[in-house]
């Protein structure tokens, strides 16, 4: 007996005989000498239905089957005789594994997000759930083949760091100590006595370790957790989130750009085909327009154009805006939303940021007020990427520290990184949640990573 998962058995071309198939009983039906029991197993959204005959020995027992029962089936797969489904499993044998409580919170009718949001912990039992942890796991592994196939070196970075490396100090703070003891004269936290005898937090980005990497292997890239303690409770922000950052020597902000396009366009084009049968539950249920919008990703060329003129277009643009648009102010989600949406109907990178909004290891331009920073705006989202070619050059990078009030003793070694073998070099940081909010249509970030972390939730 050969132990199968059901998207094996429902995509097989032959019969099978002497199976067997471990899952969750989605829902069962009873008919005059059998029951017609419909199991999933995670491995795909379609379920493969089993059927019970009356002669099983524990077909009583069988019979009590819930919502949510555990079950181990040994049988034979063969051509449905009904029009629902092309496989069925005829049961030779069924062992009950566990039956759920009558308690069991999914039943048949469907639940709102909110709701599913309280029940963390089960929502990936249901067909949408499922659909997106299914296709995070997808795109994860696309994400190592994608800069696999390019020659990038995969790398870790500390998550636990002593910097803060977009110097917008939202970081958490790490620390063991009692806080009611360990208070200095000033009244302060003493990080002196803490464990790593200086202040330490989360990571915000790990750009500034892996840029050391780079400088040794060449062309690098990270994929893990970062963390921010903005308290932006918005429906794209995230405590505590995924991002990819390659970084890539011997490059300018151009390289930079391309890299970032061609990135969405092979993660997109990956989904796409791979996980069809998901996306078509998303482009049912959650967004009608969505494959459309994702074929057009794939396809179009990405608008490129200077922050400045993105200004421009938004203040000579009729939309009633919440945050008013003027040179050197941030962009809003909105207005992010309104140049990929509505103004280009694709994704739009903009460049050239004002070196007053962005940090401080961006290449300063020629023009001594702008830096060479890129946003990747993609419809729906706003931001998706945020990157920038680096400043290499030591006097340049030391003037700007100063400028954003940053201690050069605290950087000796990201400094030391400009004093042997500086080279241009360039990367950017892809927040992964966002990309699974494209890719699915989901409009809350809530809804695509399976515990969130947000402003005062920390269940689960
Ligand atoms: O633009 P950000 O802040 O860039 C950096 O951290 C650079 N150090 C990256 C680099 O150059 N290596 O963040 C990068 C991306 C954003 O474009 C966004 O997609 C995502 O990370 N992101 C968030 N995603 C969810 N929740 C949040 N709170 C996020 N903050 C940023
Ligand atoms: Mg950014």
């Amino acid at each position: 007996m050969k132990k199968y998962k059901i998207l094996f058995l429902l995509n097989s071309k032959v019969q099978l005989e002497n199976i067997v198939v471990n899952g969750w009983v989605r829902t069962k039906r009873d008919s005059s000498g059998f029951s017609f029991i419909e199991v999933n197993d995670g491995s795909c959204l379609k379920n493969i239905q089993i059927i019970a005959e009356n002669k099983l020995g524990n077909y009583i027992d069988i019979k009590k089957l819930s919502t949510g029962s555990a079950v181990t089936v040994y049988g034979d797969l063969a051509e449905s005789k009904g029009s629902g489904q092309k496989w069925e499993v005829l049961a030779t044998k069924i062992d009950i594994i566990s039956i759920a409580s009558d308690s069991y919170p999914l039943q048949k009718k469907r639940h709102t997000d909110e709701y599913l949001r309280t029940i963390a912990h089960l929502r990936p039992r249901t067909n949408k759930y499922g659909a997106v942890f299914r296709i995070r796991s997808e795109l994860s592994f696309a994400i190592h083949k994608f800069f696999r196939d390019k020659g990038f070196k995969y790398i870790h970075t500390p998550i636990i760091t002593g910097s803060d490396c977009e110097g917008a100090g939202e970081m958490f703070k790490v620390t063991v100590m009692d806080q009611e003891k360990a208070i200095n004269k000033n009244g302060q936290a003493d990080d002196l006595q803490d464990f790593f005898g200086k202040p330490a937090s989360l990571t915000v980005s790990g750009q500034l370790s892996a840029e050391m990497l780079a400088l040794a292997l060449g062309d690098v890239y990270t994929f893990g957790p970062t963390f921010r303690a903005e308290n932006s409770n918005t429906r794209r922000h995230a405590a505590e989130f995924w991002m990819i950052e390659p970084e890539m020597v011997f490059c300018d902000i151009n390289d930079d750009m391309d890299l970032g396009e061609q990135t969405i366009k092979y993660l997109t084009d990956y989904a796409l085909k791979e996980c069809k049968e998901d996306l078509e539950l998303f482009a049912t249920f959650v967004d009608k327009e969505l494959l459309k919008n994702l074929e057009n990703i794939c396809l179009s060329d990405f608008e490129r154009l200077p922050y400045e003129e993105a200004v421009k277009i938004l203040i000579k643009s009729k939309e009633k805006f919440e945050y008013e648009v003027s040179f050197g102010k941030d962009l809003q989600a909105e207005h992010e939303n309104y140049l990929a949406a509505q103004y280009f109907k694709k994704p739009v990178i903009l460049y050239n940021y004002p070196k007053s909004i962005k940090p401080f290891y961006m290449r300063l331009n020629d023009d001594d007020k702008t830096v060479a920073a890129m946003d990747i705006l993609v419809p729906g989202i706003g931001e998706l990427i945020g990157g920038s070619q680096r400043e290499e050059r030591l006097d340049v990078l030391e003037l700007r520290m100063e400028e954003c009030g940053l201690l050069k003793e605290n950087y000796w070694w990201y400094l030391d990184s400009r004093r042997f073998g500086t080279v241009p070099h360039s990367g950017f940081g892809l927040g992964f949640e966002r990309l699974l909010m494209l890719v699915t249509g989901i409009k809350n970030i809530r809804d695509v990573i399976p515990f969130p972390r947000t402003p005062g939730n920390i269940e689960f």
